[in-house]
């Protein structure tokens, strides 16, 4: 069977912080700009979920979409959706909630829960103009 990767957009929005408490509060200011405001901001995010595998010749599907939409719901959206990234998501305890640093942490709570297939890349936009994007390396 031809290997096909199904891609389920989901959408949700979160507050944080960008600061490193290593750094002085002047070192912060100049690295983050507005994402270090000590009295937080949101984001209205957007995250594309990949998943990479053969067509199931029964269903004619890779994994049935509405199925892993409930997956990432449980395992990522719900820990995070209205809530802060500094201060409410156990997985990103001790973390700077960058981008970059939020993308590496749902692929560790999504990855093991994917099957059939395996997550191939997420995608994670934190304004329409910014995007990061995540393969597993
Ligand atoms: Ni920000």
């Amino acid at each position: 069977m031809p290997d096909v990767t199904v891609t389920r957009r989901l959408q949700f929005n979160a507050a944080h912080r960008v600061h490193n408490p290593a750094l002085s509060d002047e070192e912060n200011s100049r690295l983050f700009g507005k994402c270090n405001n000590p009295n937080w901001h949101g984001h209205n995010y957007t995250l594309d979920v990949s998943v990479h595998g053969p067509v199931d010749q029964r269903t004619g599907y890779v994994v049935d979409l509405a199925v892993l939409k409930r997956v990432v719901e449980e395992r990522v959206v719900d820990k995070i959706d209205h809530r802060n990234f500094n201060l409410d998501v156990d997985f990103m305890r001790g973390v700077i909630p960058t981008s970059e640093n939020i993308i590496v942490a749902i692929w560790r709570e999504l990855a093991p829960a994917i099957q059939p297939g395996r997550l191939a890349r997420l995608v994670l936009w934190e304004t329409p103009n910014n995007y990061v994007e995540y393969t597993g390396e």
